[in-house]
Order: structure tokens, then C-alpha cells, then sequence
């Protein structure tokens, strides 16, 4: 990574800009040990469900560029006891978790504060971030169907799994699970509730085995000539096509294809799930927290963040892992999130009604 000596110098400036503008503040109380830095100019206080590895580059290297230096919080757990015990108190700034349920629950909660920033409404579509600047999507988790490689099958729509020609050829984890609730919330904001229900037992009536396992075990199961078809979620096959040669992953990952598949409505498109963050409502270093936001999605940040884990970039242009590449494009549905997380609690009640995981 090359880097321009002026663009340095410049966030330099910045920095000690920051720092003379909040020299007045006094240091906040951090109220944890873990963010135990105080409010300052020249820090960000990251609060983050992602694996530290997944996100540690990143974050070197927005510190290299900006000046700016990074505490992290992570949390496997309890992000929002965390935030409702420290309450005005926080010092988190910046949000970040996985699923969007998750992150529209930290807003709805209040943790969040609106944010209006060019940069991020230029580099993320409106369907992927809320109207009111209270949270963004950072990356894409696409949910895809997986094939047996020598199938002949280019192009799926997922109304189509429950036709009766996949009979006894179908595997799926849990319905259960948040990446299949979040699947099916989507089915009902496309077709409606009654539809999905009917939809629903036909992928059960279609299942080869048990809706269980994890996104992993349909690759393996395809493999082992269980089923010929699977929805997972995309980034798994990076990991599995990246794995060791030879090892099982490996051979899961080397069994399947991958196709995208859509919605067959107007404007449907693929199914994603995301990762993305927000401002937090108290953050001490506001301004920082924003920097840290729109560096995440620079081209430089995306294309880094997305092959970590070979998710998706949620901006357009950025250069893709190979993998990842080879799914071809990814045309997301247009549906926005917050009215795919609305249905949630519905689609869980069908699961259960339709007895998808017995
Ligand atoms: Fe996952």
C-alpha cells in the first residue's frame, strides 16, 4: 500500500485540529476497563460483535492514514446490556455488529444517533442504511443456493425450492436460524404471509434430511450425494474453496456451485444479510467515530473488510476476492431492511407452524 506524504500530513493537521478543538472537554468517566482510554481527540472507541482478527487490519490501517487511534471493544455477547448499563455514560462511538436484526435493534433501543455524511450516502445504497443516517451496512452476506457442480442449472429463483421437482433434494440449516428467519422474513415482504406459509411446507415437504447442521454441512452433503441443491450463505464457499487442499473443507467447497438467486418478483433480487454500524448516541468522539465510518467504506477499506471474510463490498466497484468474483454479479434485492427485519417474528411463527425443523 502505497501512501501520498501530503495526504498524511493533511489528516495530521486534522488530528491536532481535533485536539485543539476538544481541549476543552474533560476526560470522561469510561466506566470499563476495556475502553479504559479517555475521551480525547485522536481516538475512536470501536465496540465490535466481529472477531478482532477480521477487523484488526483495518483498523491499523485507518489509524496509519488518519492519526487517529482505535480502542476496541469486543463483545461477543451482550452489546445491548452493555450499552443500556453504561447508559449517557458510554464511551463507545462506533457500533458494529453482523445481522441486520441486530444492528436495527441497537437503534431501535436508541443506542444510535443520526449521521449525515456524503461520504457514506455516496458509497452505500438507500435501501442499505437507515433514512435517518442512524446506521449503515459495512459489507453483504448473500444467501445463495448451492449446487451439485455438474448440475445442470444456471439461474434459480427462490420460490422455486419449493417445487416438487427437488423433491427429497433439498438441505437447509435450522428455519429456526437467523440467516433462514431473515430469508423468509424476505419471502414475506415480497408474496405476503399466507403465501410463505403454503412456500414454506413445500421446501419442507422438498427437504432431503433434517433442516439442520450448519451453511457448511450443505456442501458436505451435496458432496455425499445427500441432496443436489442447498441455501447457505456465499462466504462460506470462499472459505471452503480457500481451504487447505486436500482437506475436507476443501472437498466440500470443490463439489458445489454457487448461483445467486432472486426473488421472481419486480425488482427482486438476491437475499443479503450484512454487517454494518452506527454512530453510537453518546459517542465522546463523534467526529472521529464519522471518520471512522466513512474510511470504512473508502475503496481501500471495503476491498479489504470484504476479502477478510469474503463477504460482499456494499459499495460498487470495489475489487472482489477471486472467489468471490466467480459467483458473478450480485444483484441485491431491492426490498429495504427495515421492512425485511419487520417480518421476522412472522416468518419464526410459520416455521413453527409449519413444523420445518421436525
Ligand atoms: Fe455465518
Amino acid at each position: 500500500m502505497s501512501r501520498d506524504p501530503r495526504a498524511l500530513f493533511l489528516s495530521a493537521c486534522a488530528a491536532l485540529l481535533l485536539a485543539a478543538c476538544n481541549s476543552d472537554q474533560a476526560p470522561a468517566d469510561t466506566g470499563s476497563e476495556d475502553a479504559n482510554a479517555p475521551a480525547a481527540a485522536g481516538e475512536v472507541n470501536l465496540y465490535t460483535t466481529r472477531e478482532p482478527g477480521l477487523i484488526q487490519p483495518l483498523l491499523d490501517a485507518f489509524t496509519e492514514r488518519s492519526g487517529i487511534r482505535v480502542n476496541t471493544v469486543f463483545l461477543k455477547d451482550g452489546l445491548m446490556e452493555r450499552l443500556a448499563a453504561e447508559g449517557a455514560n458510554s464511551q463507545a462511538d462506533v457500533l458494529m455488529t453482523v445481522d441486520t436484526g441486530n444492528l436495527l435493534d441497537v437503534v431501535e433501543a436508541g443506542h444510535a444517533q443520526p449521521v449525515e455524511s456524503e461520504v457514506l450516502e455516496a458509497a452505500i445504497p438507500a435501501h442499505l442504511r437507515g433514512d435517518d443516517g442512524q446506521w449503515f451496512t459495512l459489507s453483504l452476506r448473500d444467501r445463495v443456493l448451492y449446487a451439485h457442480k455438474d448440475l445442470a442449472l444456471d439461474a434459480f429463483a427462490y420460490e422455486d425450492l419449493a417445487d416438487p421437482r427437488w423433491k427429497g433434494k433439498v438441505c437447509i440449516r435450522s428455519g429456526q436460524h437467523p440467516y433462514n428467519t431473515s430469508l423468509f422474513a424476505a419471502m414475506i415482504a415480497h408474496h405476503g404471509a399466507e403465501y410463505t406459509e403454503q412456500w414454506l411446507r413445500g421446501v419442507k415437504a422438498n427437504l432431503a434430511r433434517k433442516a439442520a447442521g450448519g451453511d457448511r454441512d450443505v456442501a458436505r452433503d451435496i458432496l455425499a450425494g445427500i441432496c443436489d441443491i442447498g441455501i447457505a450463505n456465499a462466504y462460506y464457499v470462499g472459505r471452503m474453496k480457500n481451504a487447505e487442499p486436500g482437506s475436507e473443507q476443501h472437498q466440500w467447497g470443490e463439489a458445489i456451485k454457487v448461483i445467486r438467486p432472486v426473488f421472481s418478483t419486480d425488482g427482486g433480487g438476491t437475499h443479503v444479510n450484512i454487517s454494518g454500524a452506527a454512530v453510537a448516541r453518546h459517542a465522546p468522539n463523534r467526529d472521529n467515530a464519522v471518520a471512522l465510518m466513512e474510511y470504512l467504506v473508502s475503496d481501500e477499506a471495503q476491498s479489504l473488510y470484504a476479502r477478510a471474510n469474503y463477504e460482499y463490498p456494499v459499495k460498487a466497484g470495489v475489487e472482489l476476492d477471486p472467489v468471490v468474483a466467480s459467483f458473478g454479479p450480485l444483484q441485491v434485492d431491492a426490498l429495504p431492511l427495515t421492512e425485511v427485519v419487520r417480518n421476522r417474528r412472522e416468518a419464526s411463527v410459520l416455521v413453527d407452524k409449519v413444523g420445518f425443523d421436525n
